[in-house]
This record gives structure tokens, sequence and C-alpha cells, in this order.
């Protein structure tokens, strides 16, 4: 079975306080996962090596940073290189989330060099597509979303994109508790890995699993993730309450 994900997206929220409990929370709690299973904190930069350190001892649960430099290190202020992270035990990035792109200018050729430099250190992008909602009322959502792959993953050869999570999140549907429903979900995630089939053939699409994101809360999961294209979320408010993102975690496949 294709790997399934439950995401933690904290963006830029809660103390270090506030960050351990959560954590202890949910790993207190944290029931055994299958081996397809996999849970990840994707928590700001202070708190990645605390989430570390945390998750260590838990089977298939694991960090993520939110974002990365494309360089490699050197005089770049205030950045924050794949090397740091690597070196941290954390394993996972989040790359071109829609707020990476919209407040800080990410274009398509950006995340490309992200995702190649993730990669060279053997990190696993978590990969953010998704349209805003003009896009959707025109009906164009699948060649714009296509388009965001084309440009960021299809350099890659077939053995790199098998390493890459992509996360679907509709702009519309993120914090705005407007979910897609499960069959526009299914629909787009079908339609994605139909064009990662044209690219890289059947077998190498079935791997990647592509994750839904948008107000994905504990009461809506279990339908969302039931789709068969759907291989788990990437949960930005219902993944800082502890009750909530347990329920999440609880309905993966
Ligand atoms: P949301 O955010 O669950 O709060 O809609 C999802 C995301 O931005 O990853």
């Amino acid at each position: 079975m294709r790997q399934q994900v439950a995401a933690a997206n904290w963006k830029m929220n809660l103390t270090i306080t506030q960050a351990e409990e959560l954590l202890n929370n949910l790993l207190q709690q944290s029931k055994q996962l299958s081996d397809h299973q996999k849970v990840v904190f994707a928590v700001p930069f202070p708190y990645l090596a605390l989430a570390q350190s945390k998750v260590n001892s838990h089977p298939n649960y694991f960090v993520a940073a939110q974002n990365c430099s494309e360089k490699k290190s050197g005089a770049y202020t205030g950045e924050t290189s794949v090397e740091m992270i690597h070196s941290l035990g954390v394993e996972y990035v989040v790359l071109g989330h829609s707020e990476r792109r919209e407040y800080f200018s990410e274009s398509n050729a950006l995340l490309a060099q992200k995702v190649d430099m993730a990669l060279s250190y053997g990190l696993t992008p978590i990969f953010c597509c998704g349209e805003p909602l003009n896009i959707r009322e025109a009906g164009t959502q699948n060649s714009f979303v296509e388009k965001q792959l084309k440009e960021s993953l299809f350099h890659l050869s077939a053995e790199q994109l098998a390493k890459i999570v992509i996360a679907y999140e509709p702009i519309w549907a993120i914090g705005t508790g407007k979910t897609a429903t499960a069959d526009q979900a299914q629909e787009m995630h079908q339609h994605l890995r139909a064009v990662l089939a044209a690219q890289y053939g059947k077998e190498t699409a079935g791997i990647v699993p592509i994750l839904y994101g948008g107000s994905v809360k504990g009461s809506n999961a279990k339908e969302i993730f039931s789709k068969p294209d759907v291989d788990g979320g990437l949960v930005g408010g219902a993944s800082l309450v502890a009750a909530d993102f347990t329920q999440i975690i609880d309905a993966l496949k």
C-alpha cells in the first residue's frame, strides 16, 4: 500500500512552551501506526531540534521544516540551509506552500531549485500545489496545477520523483473553513496522478503519496482520506489542537 501521511503544518504559531505541550500530548497518546502510515510535524525553525528529539523514540513519526534555502551555504543572512535541517536529523521539508508563493514570491523555477537541494541531502520534499479561487471558478484548475508540477518537478528522474510527497491545497480552502468536497479532492488527485503517469509511468505515479490540504478537520478527514487517490492530509489549523489532530491521524487509511 502507498504511504499514507498526516502532516501537521503549524505555520507561524505557538511559543516553545505551547509547542512542547502539544507534542507531548500528541506523542503520549500516539497509537501504533502501520508500516505505511506516517505522521509529520512541520514546525517553525526554532523548534526543529526539540521536535526531532521528541519523535526519535516514536516509529513513523517525523519532523519537517516549513521551508529551506535554495542556496547551499554562505552569506545569506536569515536563511536556513538544507544542510542545517539535515544535520538535526529532520527528514522532511514543506516546499511551495501557497503562503510562501504568495507572500514571499516563490516561483515554480525557484521551487525546482529548492526541491533539488532537499533531495541532494536525502530530505523528502512535501511539495505543495493548488489553485486560487478565480482559477477554480474559471474551471482551469487542472492545467494550472499541472503547470506547477511540470515546472518544479519534471526535471527529476523517476527515481527522484518517487521520493516526493505532493500536497494538493486549493488556496480557496486554506484556513477558510471551506473544504473541497471529497469528490473534488479525488478528481484533482486522480488528474495529478495521471499527469505523473504520463511523464514517469504508472508504477512511479502509483508510489507518490498525494495529500489533500485545506480546512481538513477531525470531522471531515475520514471521508476525504477514504478516496482512492487521497493519501492523507496537510493540516494547518486543526493540527494545533491535539484532540483534532489525533482524530485526523486515526482517519488515515
Ligand atoms: P488549514 O491549512 O488546514 O488551516 O486550511 C492547511 C495548510 O495551509 O497547509
